[in-house]
């Protein structure tokens, strides 16, 4: 065996292991030089093939050169390991006074937060949920809940007509219509929808969600309707408050009541409170007892059956417990608005 390959073999190692510029690349060295057909590997097996007095010599080299190759290559990984773990954690850094990215998940708009947070309530309390046509005959919307051609009443409920005679109904309360028709008695539902008036200013929009409840049954006493309006209020406000139950007109409940709670901000201790402007109550539905001539519309026989029914304005409730203090925010659709969080 010629010193001078043994040589030559060292020196090449010796630049390929200069040369390799990651842990894949020094593997590639180490298979070249002692893998099983690598170049050392080769030497050592040819040693067999020396003249005797040559082998020893040439064999106690070719070890040293192999001790030496292996010391290189371990030290070698140990370099590149090194400065690949430093390059993965500068790479990899996390700088902890960046501001947090913006959470983008969608949310429920507070309205139809509200809307399920009532209807659940009210499902608790043995409630289903009903819905009717937005689009809505005149017969429902007014005819059948007691409000005639001539009354007065449609006045105030002034909405948007189709060619057809069809209207936008201005209030969810045809769905007590709809539902009597529909199932008969005894019946308890909800109806939360949107509704249309002739109405724009900063607080009324001409589209507003309500919800309508209705129970029917036999005998049922005015103090039931005052129980569940006050167990739903509760529960929507997460305290107790108190109530005000002022005497009103609707033509479809007799008698008839207009529902007041304590200011949710001030509780009357605030005189100039712009929730409740000092007076220290809020108007939140309105209520009363099903006229006959409503049930008799439903096909439902009022010398049998009786109940109440309810409305309540579900942007005017999200308002009070979102604390929004402007009508416009919930139909602009304003995302910075939106995402805020209810
Ligand atoms: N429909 C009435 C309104 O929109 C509210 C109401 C519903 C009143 C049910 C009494 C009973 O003003």
């Amino acid at each position: 065996m010629p010193s001078l390959n043994i040589a030559e073999v060292r020196e090449n190692f010796k630049n390929s292991l200069a040369s390799a510029k990651n842990i894949q690349e020094l593997e590639e060295v180490r298979i070249k030089y002692s893998g099983k057909k690598g170049e050392l590997t080769l030497l050592l097996r040819s040693l067999g093939n020396l003249p005797k007095d040559e082998r020893k010599e040439a064999g106690i080299k070719l070890n040293e050169l192999r001790d030496e190759f292996e010391k290189d290559i371990e030290l070698t990984s140990k370099k590149l390991r090194d400065s690949e773990n430093e390059q993965l954690e500068i790479n990899e850094r996390i700088d902890v006074t960046l501001p947090a990215k913006n959470n983008l998940n969608g949310t429920f708009h507070p309205v139809v937060q509200t809307m399920h947070e009532i209807a659940n309530i009210m499902q608790g309390l043995g409630y289903s949920v009903a819905t009717g046509p937005e689009l809505e005959e005149d017969f429902y919307n007014f005819e059948a809940l007691n409000i005639p051609k001539w009354h007065p009443a449609r006045d105030m409920q002034d909405t948007f007509y189709l060619p057809d005679g069809k209207l936008l109904r201005t209030h969810t309360s045809p769905v007590q219509v709809h539902a009597m028709l529909e199932f008969g008695a005894p019946l308890r539902i909800i109806c939360p929808g949107k509704v249309y008036r002739r109405d724009n200013d900063t607080t009324h929009s001409p589209m507003f969600n309500q919800m309508e409840g209705l129970l029917i049954d036999k005998d049922v006493p005015f103090s039931v309707l005052k129980g569940t309006m006050s167990e739903m209020l509760n529960a929507f406000f997460g305290r107790k408050l108190n109530y005000r139950f002022r005497a009103s007109y609707f033509p479809f409940t007799e008698p008839s009541m207009e529902l007041d709670i304590e200011c949710v901000k001030c509780s009357g201790h605030d005189e100039n409170c712009r929730v409740c402007h000092g007076t220290g109550w809020l108007e939140v539905a309105g209520m009363g007892m099903v006229h006959p001539n409503v049930i008799r519309a439903g096909k439902i026989d009022p010398e049998i059956y009786n109940g109440f029914a309810f409305g309540i304005g579900l942007d005017r409730m999200a308002m009070l417990k979102y604390g929004i203090n402007d009508l416009r925010l919930l139909f602009d659709g304003d995302v910075s608005f939106l995402l805020s969080g209810f």
